[in-house]
C-alpha cells in the first residue's frame, strides 16, 4: 500500500518528500482509526461478552500454567500390559454408605479401594495450542484475520461466536409447550450475524449476568495442586487432568468417537463445571449487576479426604471455613446468600451428616444456616429437602463442537441392538432391601435376552468404560436398579449409549433431574416399582417384551434427543448452538434465584412454604396438596 500510494503522489501530484510522507502517514492514521473503530463497533459493542472472555481466558491461562502432568502414567502403564482403562466407579454406582432412605454410616467403601489403573493416548496436556486449533475450528473459511498472531485469533473469534451465541438464543421463539423446566428449543445459528450488528444483543446478557467469587485458593485451585492427597486408592492427579474431564480415551475398538471422549471420573463436576463456567457468556466482574453468584467451591474433593479414617472436625473445617467467608463479603447481604450456588460434585448423604458422632458419614455442608439459603447442585439430592438440586452425572462423552454431537446422535439411531436389556453392576449383599440380587437372577435367567456385566472380585471388566459402552449400546434397555443410594452414573451412560433406562424407583431420576429430564418419564424411560420385584412376582424380561417396536423407536429417540443436555461440553471451547447440561443449570439457578428475590421483595415465601419433607413432590408437581402414587416411595418411617 505504501509503495503504491507514494507513486500515485509523485504522478499526480509531484510535491516534496515531506508533503508526501505527511499524506502517507495521514492515511494511514485514517486506516488506523477506521479500523480501530470498525472493530471497536463489532467486537467491544458488547462490554459484557468481553468482559466475560478476557475473564475466562486469563482463567485458562491459569489453569494451562497450573496444568497436572501425570508423572506416573508410564510407570502405570508397564503395570498393566493389556493398556485397558480402569474406572473405580464400578460403572456408575457411587459407593457410598448410605442406606435407601438415607445415610447409613458405617459400611465401608470397598470398591473405593479398587485400584485404578490408567493408560491414557495423551499424557494430558491442556494446551493453549489445543484451544487455539478448537476455537479455529469454529470458523475455517474466516480467511480475514492475520495468523501471526494467534491470540488475538482466538479472542476476536470467540467474542463473534459468542455473539452469534446469544444473539440466536434472542431469535428463539417462546416457548410453546409451556414446560418451563424443560428449555429444549434448539438455538439457531445466523452465520450471517457471525460479526454481530444486530442491537438486540447489547442486552441479551440482562437477567443472566454471572458474578463468579474470588475464593481464596484453598477453597479449589490448592485442592488440584495438592492432587495426591485426595485420594488414598484412586490417582486424582490423572482425573484433574484436561480441566477436570480426565485423560483422553483412546478409540482401538471403535466403541467412542474420535474426538470428544475422556476417561472421566464421576466426581469431578465440581472442577469441570467451574471450568465450563470460565466458558460462560454472560460473566459479569460486577456483582450488583449479577443474577446469581457462584462460587467455586470444591466441596466433594474437600470432603473426600476426610471421609475415611478422619474426624469430623477435620470434615467440617472447609465448610466452616466458607461460609465464614462467604457471610463476610458485601454480596452476601443482598439477598443472605440466596442468590449464591455452588456445585458439590458427590450425593448429598456427604454433605448432611445426620449427627455430631465421630463415626457418622460425611460433612454437614448442606446442613448449616448458610447453606439452606444457598442452592447447592449435586449429582444426588435429598427428597427430602429443599437447598439442593441434582445435575446430571458427568459422562465420558465431552464434545468441543455440535456436529460431534449430532454425529454421535446419529450412530447411536443406526447401532444394531442385540440385547433386549443388560445391567452393569454389583449385588448389594449387606443391603437387606437391595433388589440387585433379584434383579441379576433375572437377567441370568433370561439369558439370550439379557447381558450381564456382573461387577465381582477378580473381573475387571466392569470398571472398564469401553465394555460398559459397548454393552449400552448394544441393548434396548439397561437396568438402572439403586445401589448404595438411590442414583448411578450409569443412567446417564446408558442415556448416552442410547439405551432406554428402566428404573426401579422414582428417586432415582424423576424426582432428581428436574432441569434436565422431561416430565413425562415414560417418554424415555420405564419404571419397574421395586415394591414387585421384591415380591418377586414380575418378570423384567416380560414387561419388557410387551413393548411394542414402535413405542420403543419413539422412546429411543426421546433419549436419544436428550444427550446434548445431559452431557458437559468440553470446558477449553464451547459449543455452537446446543445447550448442555451446565446451560441447562445455570437456567434452573438463575429461574430459582429470580424466584426467591421476587417473593422476597413482595414479603411472601411461598417457595419455602410447604413442609421442607414434602421437597420432592413440590419439584415434581409445584404443590405438595393431595396424593400420589410416588409417595409410598418416600414415605419416611
Ligand atoms: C461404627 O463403627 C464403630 C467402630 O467400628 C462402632 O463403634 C460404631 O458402633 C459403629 N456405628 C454404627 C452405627 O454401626
Ligand atoms: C489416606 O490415609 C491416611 C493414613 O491412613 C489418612 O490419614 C488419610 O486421611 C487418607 N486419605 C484419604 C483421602 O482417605
Ligand atoms: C481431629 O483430627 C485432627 C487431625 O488428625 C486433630 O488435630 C484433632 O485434634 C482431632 N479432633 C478431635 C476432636 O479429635
Ligand atoms: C438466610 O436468609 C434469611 C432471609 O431469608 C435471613 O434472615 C438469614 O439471616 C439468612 N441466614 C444467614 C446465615 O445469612
Ligand atoms: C404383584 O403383586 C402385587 C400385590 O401382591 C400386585 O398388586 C401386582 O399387580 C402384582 N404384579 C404382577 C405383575 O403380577
Ligand atoms: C413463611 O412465612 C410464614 C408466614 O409468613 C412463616 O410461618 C413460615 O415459617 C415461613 N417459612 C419459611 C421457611 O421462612
Amino acid at each position: 500500500m505504501k509503495a503504491f500510494e507514494y507513486n500515485m503522489e509523485r504522478q499526480i501530484i509531484g510535491k516534496s518528500r515531506k508533503k508526501l510522507w505527511f499524506i502517507v502517514s495521514a492515511s494511514f492514521l485514517f486506516w488506523f482509526l477506521f479500523l480501530y473503530f470498525y472493530s471497536e463497533f463489532t467486537v467491544g459493542k458488547k462490554p459484557s461478552t468481553l468482559l466475560g472472555n478476557d475473564f475466562a481466558n486469563s482463567e485458562n491461562d491459569r489453569e494451562s500454567n497450573s496444568a497436572h502432568v501425570p508423572e506416573s502414567s508410564y510407570e502405570l502403564v508397564t503395570q498393566l500390559p493389556d493398556m485397558g482403562i480402569q474406572m473405580n466407579e464400578e460403572t456408575g454406582d457411587v459407593r457410598n454408605d448410605v442406606g435407601k432412605t438415607g445415610p447409613n454410616s458405617n459400611r465401608t467403601r470397598n470398591l473405593e479401594s479398587a485400584k485404578n489403573i490408567f493408560h491414557a493416548e495423551d499424557d494430558g496436556f491442556e494446551s493453549v495450542d489445543q484451544m487455539v486449533v478448537s476455537v479455529k475450528e469454529l470458523d475455517p473459511d474466516d480467511q480475514t484475520h492475520p495468523r501471526d498472531n494467534e491470540g488475538q485469533f482466538v479472542n476476536e473469534l470467540v467474542s463473534g461466536s459468542s455473539e452469534n451465541r446469544e444473539e440466536s438464543e434472542n431469535e428463539v421463539a417462546p416457548k410453546v409447550d409451556g414446560d418451563k423446566r424443560n428449555p429444549d428449543l434448539p438455538k439457531q445459528s445466523s452465520t450471517e450475524n457471525q460479526r454481530g450488528f444486530d442491537e438486540s444483543d447489547i442486552d441479551s446478557c440482562l437477567g443472566r449476568y454471572i458474578y463468579v467469587q474470588d475464593l481464596p485458593r484453598r477453597f479449589n485451585e490448592d485442592l488440584l495442586k495438592n492432587c495426591r492427597s485426595l485420594s488414598n486408592w484412586t490417582d486424582m492427579c490423572e482425573f484433574t487432568s484436561n480441566l477436570g474431564l480426565g485423560p483422553h480415551l483412546p478409540n482401538f475398538v471403535k466403541v467412542y468417537s474420535k474426538t470428544g471422549w475422556f476417561g472421566t471420573n464421576q466426581f469431578l463436576l465440581e472442577v469441570i463445571f467451574h471450568n465450563r463456567m470460565k466458558q460462560y457468556g454472560c460473566l459479569t466482574k460486577d456483582p450488583s449487576m449479577a443474577s446469581a453468584i457462584f462460587v467455586p467451591y470444591y466441596a466433594g474433593l474437600d470432603v473426600a479426604r476426610y471421609l475415611w479414617g478422619s474426624n469430623i472436625t477435620m470434615r467440617d473445617s472447609g465448610p466452616l471455613q466458607l461460609v465464614k467467608w462467604l457471610r463476610g463479603k458485601p454480596e452476601w447481604k443482598k439477598m443472605w446468600g440466596r442468590d449464591h450456588f455452588l456445585v458439590a460434585g458427590r450425593i448429598t448423604w456427604d454433605f448432611r451428616r445426620l449427627t455430631d458422632g465421630e463415626f457418622d458419614w460425611g460433612s454437614k455442608l448442606m446442613l448449616l444456616p448458610e447453606s439452606k439459603n444457598m442452592t447447592i447442585l449435586t449429582i444426588e439430592s435429598s427428597p427430602w429437602h429443599n437447598n439442593d438440586f441434582a445435575i446430571p452425572y458427568p459422562t465420558y462423552f465431552h464434545p468441543s463442537r455440535d456436529i460431534e454431537v449430532f454425529q454421535w446422535q446419529n450412530r447411536m439411531r443406526r447401532q444394531k441392538r442385540r440385547f433386549l436389556f443388560s445391567f452393569a453392576g454389583a449385588p448389594r449383599p449387606n443391603l437387606q432391601d437391595s433388589i440387585r440380587n433379584e434383579i441379576i437372577e433375572q437377567c441370568r435367567a433370561s439369558r439370550r435376552k439379557c447381558k450381564l456385566l456382573e461387577c465381582v472380585k477378580g473381573s475387571n471388566k466392569c470398571y472398564k468404560p469401553v465394555f460398559v459402552m459397548k454393552m449400552f449400546q448394544s441393548s434396548v434397555f439397561c437396568l438402572q436398579p439403586p445401589g448404595d443410594s438411590y442414583t448411578r452414573r450409569s443412567a446417564f451412560d446408558s442415556i448416552l449409549a442410547g439405551c432406554i433406562p428402566v428404573f426401579f424407583h422414582p428417586g432415582s431420576a424423576y424426582v432428581q433431574y428436574i432441569w434436565h429430564l422431561p416430565k413425562d418419564h415414560n417418554k424415555y424411560s420405564v419404571l419397574i416399582p421395586d415394591f414387585d420385584i421384591k415380591k418377586k412376582n414380575v418378570s423384567i424380561e416380560r414387561i419388557l417384551h410387551k413393548f411394542p417396536r414402535q413405542k420403543i423407536r419413539a422412546m429411543r429417540e426421546e433419549v436419544i434427543r436428550l444427550i446434548p443436555k445431559l452431557i458437559y461440553a468440553n470446558p477449553s471451547s464451547r459449543l455452537q448452538n446446543l445447550d448442555d447440561a451446565f446451560d441447562i443449570a445455570i437456567k434452573g439457578v438463575i429461574e430459582r434465584v429470580s424466584t426467591i428475590e421476587r417473593e422476597m421483595r413482595e414479603g411472601k415465601n411461598s417457595s419455602f412454604d410447604y413442609l421442607e419433607e414434602l421437597t420432592w413432590k413440590y419439584n415434581l408437581l409445584g404443590t405438595v396438596e393431595g396424593e400420589h402414587e410416588w409417595d409410598r416411595f418416600f414415605a419416611r418411617s
